[in-house]
């Protein structure tokens, strides 16, 4: 982040959210994904949030509507949230792809690669203070190490993403939870750690020479993600019928942004 970006207004950094989701939705860098998608599902949200969550990768209802997390899983999501305080329209929701896999596939490497740029800029013009990951893809891809979901989930850390240091927090994804009720307890034990992560506020960041300058509209630190090919599937409900509450951030802008 240059020391102007750093400096710049909630409202600059939503407009320049706009500018990248503007460039995500011209993006052909995956051209499977760029020929079979519906929509590009940027993201959505509070573009100021202190919470930010990473899911996997847009499904149907997702692709249909333009907006993360509207399916059963995504319900589930918002009422894990209430359960903490929390609306969806505190928080912004984005994903490890912006663009569905064919048939609800695991994202591949090179996608994941392809597409990482676009996160990493979100998370530097959102600049949130925790950032909930859930499931391997997105737990993988910003930790850059391969390690699962099962050995992570609940414990935070401190970790630097580009310029910025945050908490990251991985869970589990909300779909692994929707047919299994012992997961879902453990998501909501893991959800229960929220405020109390939330209330400790941003983590001390690092000094700007500590951190490479970031140049052009989207290049961004961080490594490239690992991932294992051989971890449990976690959008095996995602293509459930939408289960609706999700439309409300498309109504409120075009993006969806509050
Ligand atoms: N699962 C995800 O990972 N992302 C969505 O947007 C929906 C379901």
């Amino acid at each position: 982040m240059s020391s102007a970006q750093s400096e710049s207004t909630p409202a600059q950094r939503r407009e320049a959210l706009k500018e990248v989701f503007a460039q995500a939705k011209g993006c052909v860098r995956c051209p499977e994904l760029a020929a079979t998608r519906r929509t590009v599902v940027f993201g959505s949200g509070n573009a100021d949030a202190e919470l930010m969550f990473v899911g996997e990768a847009p499904g149907a209802s997702e692709d249909e509507q333009g907006v993360p997390f509207v399916g059963r899983a995504g319900k589930l999501l918002e009422t894990l949230l209430e359960e903490v305080g929390l609306q969806r329209t505190d928080v912004f929701i984005a994903n490890t792809l912006k663009c569905r896999p064919p048939g609800n596939r695991d994202p591949l490497p090179i996608e994941i690669d392809n597409c990482q740029d676009y996160l990493h800029r979100q998370v530097e013009l959102i600049q949130p203070t925790v950032i909930c990951t859930l499931g391997n893809f997105s737990t993988k891809l910003l930790r850059g190490d391969p390690t699962g979901i099962t050995r992570l989930h609940g414990q935070p850390e401190v970790l630097t993403l580009g310029r910025r240091a945050v908490r990251l927090y991985p869970i589990f994804h909300p779909a692994a939870a929707l047919y299994t009720p012992r997961m879902l307890e453990t998501l909501r034990e893991d959800f229960a750690g929220l405020p109390q992560l939330l209330a400790m506020g941003a983590p001390e960041q690092p000094s700007l020479e500590e951190v490479p300058e970031i140049d052009g509209a989207l290049s961004a630190g961080g490594q490239p993600g690992a991932v294992d090919p051989g971890e449990p599937p976690e959008r095996a409900a995602q293509d459930d019928v939408a289960a609706g509450g999700g439309g409300q951030a498309a109504e409120a802008d075009q993006l969806g942004l509050f």
